[in-house]
């Protein structure tokens, strides 16, 4: 084995799929590239997401305290890229990138027409922002595009290329003691 930067870390543990995160301030949909969320619990669904100060969707989503996390496939690849390379500060992502916004039920940020899900979130825990950047969002409906034949997901390496999703391992019947799961 040899030693490589701690602080590289992200790049071996990094949790996939890359997301995109839709706000809405002041009527003004905008998007953003994500890598860094995690589960935190299954019911009620809780997830943990580092979104930074730098971006336009930090302002909308502490503003708004709602969002919407849409999970792209891999046909929306250099398109996930560019969003996360621009800002809503200066462009209108929506028309640059050509999305289709479709309206969400119980928030104001749009859903993204072109993406396998979207998750509308609203924050439960803003506790850890001021500290980690780190908002814990709940889950409170999720769409999913079940028509859909592109359903590979991308996972980011951490440095700009990304995994594909491939052979499946089902290993379900093995789970025995997490048969209870919420269905
Ligand atoms: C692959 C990729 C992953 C990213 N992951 C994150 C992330 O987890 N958190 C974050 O704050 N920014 C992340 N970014 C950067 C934002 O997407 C980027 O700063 C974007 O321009 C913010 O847009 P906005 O200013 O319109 O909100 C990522 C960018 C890329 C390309």
């Amino acid at each position: 084995m040899k030693e490589m930067p701690a602080s590289h870390a992200y790049r071996l543990l990094e949790p996939g799929p890359i997301v995109l995160v839709t706000t809405a301030l002041n009527g003004k949909p905008n998007v953003m590239t994500m890598g860094f969320h995690m589960m935190v619990q299954h019911a009620p669904p809780l997830i943990g997401c580092v979104i930074g100060p730098w971006d336009h969707s930090y302002r909308a989503l502490r503003e708004t305290r709602e969002c919407v996390i849409a999970i792209p496939t891999v046909d929306l690849a250099r398109t996930v890229v560019d969003i996360g390379n621009c800002s809503g500060k200066e462009v209108d992502k929506f028309e640059k990138f050509r999305l289709s916004r479709l309206p969400a039920r119980d928030v104001g940020a749009p859903l993204i027409g072109e993406c396998l899900a979207n998750i509308e979130c609203r924050i439960v825990d803003d506790s850890m922002v001021e500290s980690y950047n780190l908002f814990l969002l709940e889950a409170v409906r999720i769409w999913i595009d079940r028509e859909r034949e592109e359903r590979r997901t991308l996972h980011h390496r951490g440095d700009g290329s990304f995994t594909v999703d491939g052979e499946v391992v089902d290993l379900s019947e093995r789970m025995v003691k997490w048969r209870d799961l919420p269905a």
